[in-house]
């Protein structure tokens, strides 16, 4: 399976983040070499990289290259903390970001009695760890996940939790595979996702190259198909979830769950439990991203809307448990009021 983002090791304590560049698909594929901190820390904020699994490896590479650029120096952890605090700054919201970059803090503190060149082949060491270990767990989610998908579903899904947001396989869309393994007729309703139309471009994408029948919608399409009875679950990813189930993911999320709830269409999040943030007790606490307007007003360079107009660019939007089915995780399926028990 080809990885989305990945460590290429090019000799001892040097390397290098390879990456699908996802601002181009599906205009072009090709891929990205980001080699220094900074070039990361763009790269996130831009969305060369996105999808919240893919950007916590993105984190865990940041601090790989901070190491490498501070291999020199007496302050050597100290400067790249700095570094992985930059990067953490470049998106507010998956919080699989900080918990990337943690795991490859917590390498720091513990090694701190080993010399810079030592600390930076382990840091390498645990990034590909967590580029392997990422694809084995939405493996899993996909296994957990494919329970719940009727004979012959057809699935709605929103924004792209898939192959190209994570290492491979994906969260959501890692259901929809594994479903797919062993019912070649279920069916998919991508919406193709305003602003950055992350459905449009990627999720059909990559779901029709693995010859999985997909249908693209507009966001507002929902709630009519399922008024028809054509939608039997919806199943989208997360970025960060509280301890009381509520799950942040993609604008329009809330929206989509509100007309599911009407429709009684279940409901379902899939994420890893690295997108669950024990600190938090409820989704108010979760920080949303605010984007820049001319993701609104622009489309293909071309302006859809008067430049003078307000705009308003939140990137995200929260979920409320009780409209969640269930939480589709690596460990099994989780009614949302019960995900805190993955933290007892
Ligand atoms: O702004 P994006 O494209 O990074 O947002 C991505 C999403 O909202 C995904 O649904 C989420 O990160 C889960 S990816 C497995």
């Amino acid at each position: 399976m080809e990885k989305t983002i990945e460590w290429i090791k090019t000799g001892k304590n040097s390397g290098f983040s390879r990456m699908i560049d996802q601002i181009v698909i599906p205009y072009e594929y090709k891929k990205v070499d980001i080699k220094t901190s900074d070039e990361m820390y763009n790269a996130i904020k831009t969305m060369i990289v996105r999808g919240a699994p893919a950007i916590g490896i993105a984190g865990a590479h940041g601090v790989c290259l901070a190491a490498i650029e501070n291999k020199d120096s007496n302050n050597f952890i100290e400067e790249v903390k700095k570094i992985a605090q930059y990067i953490n700054s470049s998106r507010p919201t998956a919080v699989n970001l900080i918990w990337a970059i943690n795991k490859q803090l917590e390498i720091l503190d513990k090694n701190s009695d080993k010399t810079n060149e030592e600390i930076i082949e382990l840091l390498v060491e645990n990034a590909i760890k967590l580029e392997d270990e990422d694809i084995e767990i939405n493996k899993k989610i996909g296994d957990f996940g494919a329970t719940i998908i009727p004979k012959g579903a057809t699935i709605q899904t929103h924004c792209n939790a898939g192959a190209l947001a994570t290492v491979g396989y994906g969260t959501a869309l890692g259901v929809v595979r594994s479903a797919f393994k062993n019912d070649k007729t279920i069916k998919v309703f991508a919406d193709e996702t305003r602003p950055r139309q992350q459905g449009a471009r990627l999720t059909t994408y990559e779901l029709i190259r693995d010859g999985i029948d997909t249908t693209l919608i507009t966001d507002g399409m929902g709630a009519y198909f399922m008024k028809k009875g054509m939608i039997d679950v919806v199943v989208v990813g997360a970025d960060r979830i509280a301890l009381n189930g509520d799950s942040a993911n993609k604008i329009g999320t809330y929206m989509l769950a509100i007309v599911a709830k009407y429709h009684n269409v279940p409901f379902y999040i899939a994420a890893p439990k690295s997108t669950i943030d024990p600190s938090i007790k409820t989704g108010d606490e979760i920080v949303i991203e605010l984007r820049n307007k001319e993701e609104v007003t622009i489309i293909n360079d071309k302006p859809i809307a008067t430049d003078k107009v307000n705009v308003i660019n939140p990137g995200f939007d929260v979920t409320p448990n009780e409209l969640i089915t269930g939480i589709i995780t690596e460990y099994g399926i989780f009614k949302p009021s019960e995900i805190y028990k993955l933290f007892e």
